[in-house]
C-alpha cells in the first residue's frame, strides 16, 4: 500500500510517500519540504494568513516532486493522509482541501491525522526504530507532553506544560535576546559560546513530584536579567544567558522524562518534535540512558521538525491495524485544537 501524506499545520509544507507491505515498518519512498522561515522572518514570527497562502503555492509542486522522485504515478497512491490538527486553522484547511480533492479525483480513501501522533511515531522511520511500549517526550513549538505509548493509537497523557511549551520558551527567550525567528535553533547556536553557570535561572516544577512542566517563569527571568544587563549588553553576556536558558529548559525535560520512565517501569524513551533536534537535550539524554541502561530513540534530524513523512507514516501504521476510518464522501474539517488522547482507542 502506498500512502501520500500532506502536512500544512504551521510554517512548513511537507509532502511524502510511504510504502507499507504487510506488518513490517513502513518505508519512506520520497519526501519534500518547503519551509516558510525566510518569509516569516521579516515579521519576527509566523503570520497565519501568509502561511496559508504559501501552503497553497507549494503543496501541488511538492506533490509532483515526490511522485516523480518515487518513480510512480499519482494513480498508485492507495490512501491520502493529511494533518487535521492541531495547528493554524487556515493553514490546516489548505492541506485538508488539497488532500480531499486529490482523494476524490483518484477515487481513494482519505484520512485526517493528528499532528502530534505523526511526531511521536516519526522515529519508526529512523535507522533505530523503537518498540512498544515506550514513553514519548513531545517537545514542539506548541506542545510539551509526556505520553505513555502502548501501541499505535494507544496513548495516555502522563504530564504536560501548564503554560508555555518548551519550544515557546526557546523562541520567546530568543526574541527577548534579539535573536529573531525561529528562536530555538538561534539560541542553541549562541549557547555553544556561553557559560551556563554565569546566570542562575529558575527550573519551574523541577521538584513538583508530578510530570507537569511550566516554562512561563523562565521567560520572565530572562527578561529581568536582560533588563539588569541594560542596553549595552555584550555578546559574551548574551551567549552566557542563552546557555543558561538552554540548560534550564533541558534540565527540566531530562529530569521529568527520566521520572516518567521510572513511574511507568519502562526503559525506552522516544523524543519527538522540533526541540528534539536540540543537541544539548540529546547529549544529556544519551548520557543518562547510558548510565541507567535505557534506550532513547529520535527521529532522523530531517524529520524532527514538521514534515509530510510522519503524517503518511502515522496513516500507514493505523491502516495496518485497521484503524483508519476513511472520511465519508471526502468532506473535510480541521481541528485547530485537538488533544492527542482523543485519537487514542481503548486497549
Ligand atoms: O515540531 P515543530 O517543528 O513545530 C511545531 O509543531 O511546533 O517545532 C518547532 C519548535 C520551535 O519552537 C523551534 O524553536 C524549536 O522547535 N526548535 C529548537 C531547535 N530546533 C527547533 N529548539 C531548540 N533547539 C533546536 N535545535
Ligand atoms: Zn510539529
Amino acid at each position: 500500500m502506498i500512502v501520500l501524506g500532506i502536512e500544512s499545520s504551521c510554517d512548513e509544507t511537507g509532502v511524502a510517500l510511504v510504502r507499507s507491505d504487510g506488518p513490517g515498518t513502513p518505508r519512506l519512498l520520497a519526501h519534500a519540504l518547503h519551509t516558510q522561515i525566510d518569509m516569516h522572518r521579516a515579521y519576527g514570527g509566523v503570520v497565519p494568513e501568509l502561511a496559508s497562502r504559501d501552503h497553497i503555492r507549494r503543496v501541488l509542486p511538492l506533490t509532483r516532486q515526490v511522485v516523480a522522485e518515487a518513480g510512480i504515478g499519482l494513480g498508485h497512491v492507495d490512501l491520502v493522509a493529511y494533518t487535521q490538527g492541531p495547528g493554524l486553522a487556515g493553514a490546516l484547511l489548505v492541506g485538508a482541501g488539497v488532500a480531499c480533492a486529490l482523494a476524490a479525483a483518484l477515487e481513494r480513501p482519505v484520512v485526517g491525522i493528528h499532528h502530534l501522533e505523526g511526531h511521536l511515531l516519526s522515529p519508526f522511520l529512523s535507522a533505530d526504530p523503537p518498540v512498544f511500549p515506550f514513553v514519548a517526550l513531545l517537545v514542539s513549538g506548541g506542545h510539551t507532553q509526556l505520553m505513555r505509548v502502548d501501541d499505535v493509537a494507544r496513548y495516555s497523557l502522563l504530564g504536560e506544560t501548564i503554560d508555555d511549551a518548551a519550544g515557546e520558551a526557546f523562541d520567546k527567550s530568543a526574541k527577548l535576546m534579539g535573536l529573531g525567528y525561529p528562536g530555538g535553533p538561534a539560541l542553541a547556536r549562541l549557547a555553544e559560546f556561553g557559560d551556563p553557570s554565569a546566570f542562575e535561572l529558575p527550573r519551574p516544577l523541577l521538584h513538583s513530584g508530578d510530570l507537569d512542566f511550566s516554562f512561563a517563569g523562565l521567560k520572565t527571568a530572562v527578561r529581568t536579567r536582560l533588563g539588569k544587563l541594560g542596553t549595552n549588553v555584550c555578546q559574551q553576556d548574551l551567549a552566557n544567558l542563552a546557555a543558561a536558558t538552554q540548560q534550564a529548559i533541558v534540565d527540566v525535560l531530562v529530569r521529568k522524562a527520566l521520572q516518567a520512565l521510572r513511574q511507568e517501569g519502562l526503559t525506552r524513551l522516544v523524543v519527538a518534535g522540533g526541540v528534539g533536534a536540540n543537541r544539548l537535550l540529546r547529549t544529556r539524554l544519551d548520557a543518562e540512558a547510558a548510565k541507567r541502561g535505557l534506550r532513547v530513540h529520535y527521529p532522523e534530524l530531517a524529520l524532527c521538525t514538521d514534515n509530510g513523512a510522519m503524517i503518511a507514516l502515522a496513516a500507514a501504521l493505523r491502516a495496518q491495524r485497521g484503524l483508519t476510518v476513511p472520511q465519508a464522501d471526502h468532506a473535510f474539517g480541521v481541528r485547530p485544537r485537538w488533544p492527542l488522547t482523543e485519537v487514542s482507542v481503548a486497549a
